[in-house]
């Protein structure tokens, strides 16, 4: 609109004339700050983020799943969108922009971030006109980058009157030690300067985003697929395992010899899981041994818990390391516990299991769920259990197993209860949370004095919703039952379990693993959602 001017003398007669035009714009850049699905105008926390139920901020998904099932690459090492599906997988971002026609002359609307920040994101626009993408490089034209890594500014056009223009942003890396999360976007109004001048923002809107972490899901979420090797000689373990996961209703998957490297499943996820939403994260050590204790055994998490008066909804993680005052000992890589520590939404627990030789927290601790208490039961390898179930049967007449001299059950004892004692302090748990199991190990003085379980390591089991597959652990018969199994299913069948137990003797035992180490569990999600979360 136009403002005119006119100018008076003192004997009120007109010295001039000026007439002032003037551009109003009204611009909004706009992100589902209060998280309910749908990108209001305008909304006073856009620039912030909270944690919490009163909390706000938008949020955004790492693109780490792969659009297509047979061209393997994770969509965020993709600097295009090639299918309409990915946009799925990005937060919607809108330019709300109201005004004339055209912006006066040399005036441009730009996105820019910090170059920190384009590390772990990248920004696309709409073309604007719609087009027929049933060819694959048109689609690519509908979709422009705006910002990355290597483009931190980037114009988007203006659209006069009153417009929304889309824009997807795509996160490409989880939250780690340098990077706590928090993405910040600019839009400027940028005015003409002198020539060979750059431009300068007369006007700046900000949003901020929180790249969602990396999430675990502990043993009393629903089961969706188990996973397991076939191995040249575990034929009878996998058709046990085969029988247990189908009569519990839920999927099996076996990964077969040709990719299993004998019993691991290093390419499996990646030749075989990754696709549609089903994601993958990688981390290379560097500079760094790794270890044992960098296995999946050995990072776990708990369900929810609640420790003096903190609530932890998504559960903790629980991993195994050097004893503290060792300094010799195997630890699990920095580059690892540091990206599990930024995560934020389980903050870790770092349990003591580099006196084992395998040196994994599964050999000595599982939760199962149970219908009272807590929602579950921290179960424990319980040497000193063992001991006491033993020395019974021999009291009783029954002693023809061979007992174990003291510091053989010693020394796994010690560490085992100082771990006890870090679970309850972290967990917030009671002695009535906790159930030991007759579990025995045995000290190799030739592998650093280091443990392993003597009889099948019954703690070591998979968890599926109330039915568990268990080592058989072989134990002593007395009146035609092995007493390790009876005396599990008397500590377990009363909390609603069914103890399912599973000869993994020659394919497993003896190779230092049992059931849980070889398989894995797709679970569902926790309803809960990890930006409710009070920090
Ligand atoms: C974004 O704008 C704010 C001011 O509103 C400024 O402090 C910040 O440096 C800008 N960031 C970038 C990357 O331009
Ligand atoms: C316990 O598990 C066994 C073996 O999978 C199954 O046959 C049986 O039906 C289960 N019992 C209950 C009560 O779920
Ligand atoms: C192993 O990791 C733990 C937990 O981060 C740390 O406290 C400890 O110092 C490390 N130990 C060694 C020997 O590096």
């Amino acid at each position: 609109n136009a403002l005119s001017v006119r100018f008076y003398g003192n004997k009120l007669d007109v010295l001039g004339n000026a007439v002032l035009h003037l551009t109003a714009v009204d611009i909004s850049l706009d992100v589902d700050a209060d998280r309910d699905g749908i990108v209001e105008r305008n909304n006073p926390n856009k620039a912030s983020w909270k944690w919490g139920p009163n909390g706000h901020g938008a949020i955004l998904l790492v693109n780490c799943d792969c659009e297509s099932t047979f061209r393997k690459e994770l969509d965020s090492e993709d600097e295009e969108i090639t299918r309409v599906s990915d946009l799925k997988d990005m937060s919607k971002m809108i330019l709300r922009t109201r005004g004339p026609a055209v912006l006066p002359e040399g005036y441009k609307l730009s996105l820019h971030i910090s170059r920190s920040h384009a590390e772990s994101v990248r920004v696309f626009r709409t073309s604007g006109k719609p087009q027929e993408y049933l060819l694959f490089k048109l689609f690519q034209k509908d979709y422009p980058l705006v910002l990355n890594k290597e483009q931190l500014a980037g114009e988007v056009p203006y659209v006069g009157g009153d417009s929304q223009q889309e824009l997807f942003v795509e996160g490409i890396r989880f939250p780690d030690k340098d990077f706590d999360g928090l993405i910040t976007i600019n839009l400027s109004l940028l005015e003409p300067s002198g020539q060979g001048f750059p431009e300068t923002p007369i006007y700046t809107d900000k949003v901020m985003f929180r790249v969602a972490p990396w999430i675990m899901t502990p043993n009393t979420l629903k089961p969706v697929e188990v996973f397991v090797c076939s191995t040249s000689d575990n034929y009878d373990f996998l058709k046990a395992i085969k029988s247990l996961v189908q009569s519990s209703g839920y999927k099996l998957k076996i990964c077969h010899e040709y990719m299993n490297r004998g019993d691991r499943l290093e390419d499996f996820p990646y030749d075989v899981l990754l696709g549609p939403d089903f994601g993958y994260v990688t981390r290379y050590p560097v500079n760094e041994r790794v270890s044992s204790l960098d296995s999946f055994g050995n990072l776990e998490v708990s369900p929810p818990v609640t420790v003096n008066g903190k609530k932890y909804p998504l559960g903790r993680i629980i991993i195994g390391v050097a004893f503290p005052t060792t300094a010799h000992g195997r630890n699990m890589t920095k580059v690892i516990q540091d990206f599990l520590w930024a995560q934020k939404v389980q903050e870790p627990i770092a349990l003591y299991s580099d006196w084992l030789v395998v040196g994994h927290v599964d050999e000595f601790m599982t939760f199962v769920p149970a219908p009272d208490r807590k929602g579950f039961r921290l179960l424990l390898a319980s040497p000193d259990a063992g001991y006491k179930l033993f020395r019974s049967l021999q009291v009783k007449g029954h002693g023809r197993a061979k007992l174990f001299q003291g510091e053989y059950w010693q020394v796994a004892y010690n560490c085992i209860d100082w771990n006890r004692d870090i679970l309850k302090k972290e967990l917030g748990l009671d002695d009535e949370d906790i159930i030991d199991l007759p579990i025995l190990f045995k000290v190799f003085p030739k592998k650093n004095k280091r443990a392993a379980a003597y009889y099948p390591d019954m703690v070591n089991m998979l968890v599926l919703g109330k039915n568990l597959g268990i080592p058989k652990p072989f134990g002593p018969q007395v009146q035609g039952t092995c007493v390790l199994e009876a005396e599990m299913r008397s500590l377990l069948e009363p909390l609603g379990l069914n103890c399912t137990f599973i000869d993994d003797f020659a394919s497993y035992h003896k190779l230092q693993g049992e059931v849980h180490c070889g398989s894995n569990v797709h679970r569902e999600p926790f309803e809960f959602q990890w930006w409710n979360l009070e920090q």
